[in-house]
């Protein structure tokens, strides 16, 4: 496999900064930097200064953020700011995960506004999309994820640094993933729509939802697939070094 590919692993709210530390240990004596090869950490925020200081400045890691304010400081409570998590070592910020969006009613507003921040902050945004299960059952996948890549696209001036992940919301954590032909499908919907924006570069776009050890070569296979984005299987540093080091 020749493409660069980037292996994201979102950890949620798993692994404090022990366990992080103790998972990076295991995970650096288990693999070597590959060429073309990219691995992004989110660990949750407190854990982010311990996961850098393990990773040692590897070359082919980088950690970021899973959520982050558009604001640089200021009176709200619960939140962090870019500039707090850039001082603890993160380099990506992921934005808009469904997560974020379903449970803490996160709008195409307020993710744009996080995408034009985190390019200000001179970070890499790591957006997500996707649809839900009624969305899709209705026939609206087409739909709505023009309408989120719209609402952030027109924040964007520089296409360099961002990096897009097409996550159904159906797929997370369910066990349930897309087949390779419907992620591929969605995948060449987004890049067809980042052309409307007169975006002329390759912008990676990664597939997220459900993807463990036995599924993740037949998505990879599809050349639409530049990455992908874990939950539930980067958890452990077997599994994950394990699903890093699968190549078709
Ligand atoms: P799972 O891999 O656990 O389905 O989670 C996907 C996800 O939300 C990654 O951001």
């Amino acid at each position: 496999m020749s493409r660069p590919l980037i292996y994201a692993a979102n950890w949620k709210m798993h692994l404090g900064p022990a366990a992080a530390r103790g998972f990076i240990e295991r995970f650096q004596a288990l693999t070597r930097p590959e060429e073309g090869r990219r691995l992004w950490f989110f660990p949750p925020a407190v854990s982010i200064a311990a996961v850098c200081e393990a990773l040692d400045g590897r070359a082919d890691a980088a950690v970021g953020a899973q959520n982050v304010h558009w604001e640089a400081k200021g009176a709200f409570t619960g939140e962090l700011s870019l500039p707090l998590v850039t001082e603890v070592g993160a380099r990506i910020a992921l934005v808009g995960h469904s997560e974020r969006r379903h449970l803490y009613g996160e709008t195409d507003e307020q993710v744009g506004r996080k995408v034009g921040a985190v390019l200000k902050a001179g970070l890499t945004p790591l957006v997500c999309v996707g649809e839900t299960l009624a969305e899709r059952d209705a026939g609206r996948t087409e739909q709505v994820v023009v309408r989120q890549v719209d609402a952030f696209a027109e924040r964007v001036r520089d296409w360099e640094p961002v990096v897009i992940a097409y996550e159904p919301v159906w797929a997370i954590g369910t066990g349930k993933t897309a087949t390779p032909d419907d992620a591929a499908q969605v995948h060449q919907l987004i890049r067809f729509q980042l052309g409307r924006h007169g975006v002329d570069r390759r912008v990676p776009i990664l597939y997220g939802g459900s993807v463990n050890q036995g599924n993740v070569l037949a998505l990879l296979a599809r050349e639409e697939l530049d990455g992908v984005l874990v939950g539930g299987a980067s958890l452990d540093p077997d599994g994950w070094a394990e699903l890093v080091g699968l190549r078709g």
